[in-house]
């Protein structure tokens, strides 16, 4: 049911709706058995939604269809002056436009500041367990992983500063930091943003700040892009964020990094040069516009009913399986449980779950030290599709 009220369209039920995504080559849903080994799972793995976009974005994408004619597309003001816009009053930043740089999603952008900022063998530093994708990057691109693990003492994380400073003083050359945090949730904090940068800026180390959950935050906590505290953060910082995660776009391939520093950016373009990469998809960059223009309304309906699907979990939990405990989500819509108390090793809990319960969740030992014992869980479902998922859980380790 949707009604049109006087500052847009409030969508009633929208996000309660079931959608068959299979045989859309989604990788969430027809992927499972190239990454599980089987085709009958419930799959609450991979970090996209079971949800319909803005419709907003919807309709923009139909009219730039009905145009017909698809060539070269360039990112033009538009587009970024909706993430100007967006970031200033979601996040309270004053960006400028000529501060954007884009490129097809964060992990690639990720993959190129490590190109243009650093050479083979220079040292990155992350807090795992983290994002797989920040090792593969780091890797990949023949340099080396410095990690600082996150402390995880009763039941939530926090930062060792000591042992942070002690990998910056083994000559870091950038700091991968992920904010809010995926896996963990957690928010972080201006202090502990602060005491990062403070540290970062002593040993001349560059931060790039993967931001990419930084709209879905629950009531109570406040994402602060760690750039906006400082004009020195700002320097030596680079930020990313996308529309794909926030608005379930993942599939239009499009995100932005933002930095005031000429000669990151001049780095970065020389990248994109050699690649040959020049311009986003045409659908990316309207639906990106779209987003950061109109989806607010949306992003704030989504919000409410994510945080009712982590209050149910964490309560379904409690109740039916109370030697699993499940993170308190400061954010993101995946859910890091704590499944050590059952005794199992990695392999039997992926196996009970796989076997038992017939549900595909992230194994946790894939975000590096510290994962181990946990799985991660995406609940940005219809209500219907989690209370399923929890069933399934139930059965694989009740
Ligand atoms: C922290 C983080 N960064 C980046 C990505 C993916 O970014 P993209 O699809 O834009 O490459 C994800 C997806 O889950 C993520 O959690």
């Amino acid at each position: 049911m949707t009604i049109l009220t006087g500052k847009g369209y409030l969508i009633v039920n929208e996000f309660k709706t079931i959608i068959d995504r299979k045989g859309t080559s989604s990788v969430k849903w027809d992927m499972t058995k190239t990454v599980f080994g089987k085709e009958d799972i419930l799959p609450m793995w991979v970090a996209d939604m079971d949800f319909l976009p803005p419709r907003e974005v919807t309709e923009s994408l139909k009219e730039r269809l009905d145009h017909g004619i698809f060539g070269y597309t360039f990112v033009g003001d538009g587009p970024a002056e909706a993430i100007a816009g967006w970031v200033k009053k979601r996040h309270g930043w004053d960006i400028h436009t000529k501060w954007l740089q884009y490129s097809p999603g964060v992990v690639p952008a990720i993959g190129t500041i490590i190109q243009a900022l650093t050479e083979p063998g220079d040292k990155v530093l992350v807090q795992s367990p983290v994002y797989t994708p920040f090792f593969s990057m780091t890797e990949e691109n023949g340099r080396v992983i410095e990690n600082a693990p996150l402390v995880y003492e009763n039941g939530t994380y926090s930062i060792s500063f000591t042992e942070f400073e002690e990998s910056l003083k083994k000559g870091v050359k950038v700091f991968l930091l992920c904010n809010p945090h995926n896996p963990s949730g957690r928010v972080w904090t201006r202090e502990e943003l602060t005491k990062m940068a403070d540290l970062c800026k002593k040993y001349d180390v560059i931060i790039v700040s993967d931001e990419i959950h930084s709209d879905l935050v629950y009531k109570s906590h406040t994402h602060i892009p760690i750039a906006s505290i400082d004009e020195s953060y700002q320097d030596m910082t680079i930020t990313c964020i996308a529309p794909s995660k926030t608005f379930n776009l993942a599939g239009l391939q499009s995100s932005a990094m933002i930095t005031p520093n000429k000669d990151f950016r001049e780095k970065i373009a020389g990248v994109h040069k050699k690649q040959g990469f020049f311009t986003l998809n045409t659908f990316g960059i309207t639906g990106m516009e779209a987003a950061y223009r109109h989806g607010e309304r949306w992003l704030e309906n989504i919000l409410d009913y994510l945080s009712e699907n982590a209050a149910i979990t964490k309560s379904y939990v409690e109740e039916h399986l109370p030697d699993l405990h499940l993170v308190e989500p400061q954010g993101t819509y995946l859910l890091w449980i704590d499944c050590s108390k059952l005794g199992l090793t990695d392999d039997e809990l992926k196996e009970r779950l796989l076997e038992k319960g017939r549900l595909g969740l992230e194994p946790g030992p894939k975000y590096g030290k510290g994962g181990e014992g946990f799985v991660r869980m995406n609940i940005a479902c219809p209500r219907e599709i989690l209370m399923d998922g929890l069933d399934r859980l139930l059965k694989a380790l009740g």
